[in-house]
Parts: structure tokens; C-alpha cells; sequence
């Protein structure tokens, strides 16, 4: 590894565990352990997810690291300080935050994300690209989790860091996340290596549902089996693990997600009043599409079924119907 990028890594190394020492010990990190134990995270995974924070000062993490002799270009390339246009002086990335150190799949610290411990803006600072950190290629607690994706042969894909953490207290430690960017190609090849089975586990809000839609389609592409766990409108894992415990989330999300087809039928519904003449008929036809899609006949019979069922339509109709949908199609 070229010196450069080792110094990366050392510094990471150091701050996780000074940030984390912050948090756990001292007055100054007082507020910061409050704030997470408020909200629900254990002292074991604080932990175990080696959580800390990043002191309200402008230098800190450049003196820190300057007295241990690394460069401070070294550290700016890190993404760790900041170079002020007007002066040329530096300052710290990271000020007054819940930081979460990010690891590579070997466990070596690359980033960080700092949330703001009230509603400053944003509400999480990441890293930027760096030489060690590749955000479209990281996913947060893949070191942790795949031994065991590998034997549960399933891993959890959930948008954030309360989320898999929340999760991982519930019992669910097969859990990925995706740190709200969109689920990248390579994010997908790198799950397809180690697992087929993927649940998507993403916030039951507009977003969570289109990302976790789109999600599906590229795991599925890549010959992901997919199942999609859906919670109440408006909450995400963690919070419905804080409102309806860790039980109730395994038996009644994880354990009951539904099929990716299932799922399509629920997005398609989205938005429309089927008792509206004109959203039920393109609701019908684009359930249609969907359903010439599948592969299995006995899939295909079973969804024409059920919606003969519950539009009280005959599976002739229905038929017919299809072939039309399926011939404008091709
Ligand atoms: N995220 C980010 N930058 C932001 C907002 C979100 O990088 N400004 C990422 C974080 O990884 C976050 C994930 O997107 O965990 C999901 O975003 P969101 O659902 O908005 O946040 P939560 O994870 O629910 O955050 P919290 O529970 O701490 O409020
Ligand atoms: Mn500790
Ligand atoms: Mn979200
Ligand atoms: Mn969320
Ligand atoms: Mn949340």
C-alpha cells in the first residue's frame, strides 16, 4: 500500500478511537451520550459500532494529528480537515457530532459520518471520496455482518446507520446499509458475491419505497431473489424497533416481507383510487404486464386469480385482456 494511504488509515484509526473515548469518558462527549441513549442505542453498540464524537472545535482533529507527525496534506486528501479558500488555513470536517466511523471489509477505518446532535443542517456529514473510501462501492457493516449473510445465506439491505444498528440489537446482525445513496452496481456485485437472498428493509416513506423499488430491479437484474419488509406509513426500522420493540420487528417485518411481486402490487396501487373507473382499469393492465413477466406458469395463474378475484373478473377476460397488453409490450 503506498505510505500515503496507510498515514489515511492510520489517522482514521486514531480518531475512531479518540472520537469514541470522547463520547464514552469525558464531560465534553456528556451531551452526545445522552442524545444516543435517548434515542435508544445501548452501550453495547456503542461498542460495538464503535460510535463517538467529534469535539465543538475548529482544530482539534488538525492538532491531534499534527503533534502525531502526519502531514497536512495528507490529512486534507483524507477528507479529515478542510482548507480555507481566503488564508490557506485549516480547519476540522467534522464539529459537535454522533460520529460513525465507517469500515472497509476488513474492518480498517475509511470514513466518517457525523450527525448533528440537533436539527443543524445536514443531518449527516460524510466523508468525501477519498484514495481509501469509495462510497459507491462501501456499504456500512459489511465487515460485521457477512459472516453472517454467509451463514444465514440472507443479508438485510436497510438506508441507515440507526437502522442496521437498531437491527442488529433486534437480532437481525445480516444487515447492510446502503447510507442513503442510491444502491449502486457495484454495491449490487459485491452482495451478489457473497449472498443470492436479499431482504430490503428501507424506510416506509415516498423515498424509501421508490429507492427500494428501484433496488429490487437492480438485485433482481443481478439474480438476486428478492423480498421487500414493509413497515407502517412514515417509520423506519429504527424507529418502529423504538415504538413496537425488537420481537414484533422480527416476526412482523423481517419474517413477513413479502415478494418482489407482491410488492409491485402494492407500488402500483400507490396514488390511485381503484374505485376510480379509470386508475382501476390501468391498474389492471399494468398488473397484466407485470404478471406476463413472471416465469413460473403456476405464478402467472395464481396472480391472474387473484385479481379475477378481486375485480370479480373472469380469468377468460383477464386472458384475453393480456394478450393484448403483452403483444403492445413486444
Ligand atoms: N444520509 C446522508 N446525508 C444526509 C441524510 C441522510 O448521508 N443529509 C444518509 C445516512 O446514511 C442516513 C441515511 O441516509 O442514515 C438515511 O437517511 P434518513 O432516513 O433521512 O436518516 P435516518 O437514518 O433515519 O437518520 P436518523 O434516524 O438519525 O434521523
Ligand atoms: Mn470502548
Ligand atoms: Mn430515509
Ligand atoms: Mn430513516
Ligand atoms: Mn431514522
Amino acid at each position: 500500500m503506498p505510505p500515503d494511504l496507510q498515514q489515511m488509515m492510520e489517522a482514521h484509526e486514531l480518531l475512531r478511537k479518540f472520537y469514541h473515548h470522547l463520547l464514552v469518558n469525558t464531560k465534553d462527549g456528556q451531551h452526545a451520550l445522552e442524545y444516543l441513549l435517548n434515542r435508544g442505542f445501548t452501550m453495547e453498540a456503542i461498542e460495538k459500532f464503535q460510535i463517538g464524537y467529534s469535539l465543538k472545535s475548529w482544530d482539534f482533529v488538525f492538532k491531534f494529528l499534527t503533534k502525531r507527525k502526519f502531514p497536512a496534506d495528507v490529512m486534507e486528501r483524507a477528507g479529515l480537515i478542510i482548507k480555507r479558500e481566503k488564508d490557506g488555513n485549516y480547519f476540522d470536517r467534522f464539529r459537535d457530532r454522533i460520529m460513525f466511523p465507517i469500515f472497509d471489509r476488513s474492518g480498517n477505518t475509511i470514513a466518517f459520518s457525523g450527525r448533528s446532535l440537533g436539527d443543524d443542517e445536514p443531518k449527516y456529514l460524510n466523508s468525501p471520496e477519498t484514495a481509501i473510501f469509495n462510497k459507491s462501492k462501501t456499504l456500512y457493516n459489511f465487515h460485521l455482518a457477512r459472516p453472517q449473510i454467509k451463514k444465514l445465506q440472507r443479508a438485510v439491505l436497510f438506508e441507515g446507520f440507526a437502522d442496521v444498528i437498531a437491527a442488529d440489537r433486534a437480532g437481525v446482525g445480516n444487515g447492510v446499509g446502503t447510507m442513503g445513496t442510491a444502491l449502486t452496481e457495484e454495491h449490487v456485485a459485491s452482495l451478489r458475491r457473497n449472498v443470492q437472498s436479499i431482504t430490503i428493509c428501507y424506510d416506509s416513506d415516498n423515498a424509501g419505497i421508490e429507492a427500494a423499488y428501484r433496488a429490487a430491479n437492480l438485485l433482481t437484474e443481478a439474480g438476486c431473489q428478492i423480498r421487500v419488509a414493509l413497515m407502517p406509513d412514515g417509520y423506519d426500522p429504527d424507529d418502529y424497533i423504538k415504538e413496537y420493540g425488537e420481537e414484533k420487528f422480527r416476526h412482523e417485518v423481517i419474517d413477513s416481507s413479502i415478494t418482489f411481486m407482491a410488492f409491485k402490487l402494492l407500488y402500483l396501487r400507490r396514488g390511485k383510487r381503484l374505485q376510480n373507473e379509470g386508475d382501476r382499469l390501468l391498474y389492471i393492465e399494468e398488473v397484466l404486464k407485470e404478471i406476463s413477466r413472471l416465469d413460473k406458469a403456476v405464478e402467472r395463474d395464481h396472480y391472474l386469480r387473484q385479481l379475477a378475484n378481486e375485480f370479480s373478473l373472469s380469468l377468460e377476460a383477464l386472458k384475453e385482456q393480456q394478450k393484448q397488453v403483452y403483444y403492445t409490450e413486444k
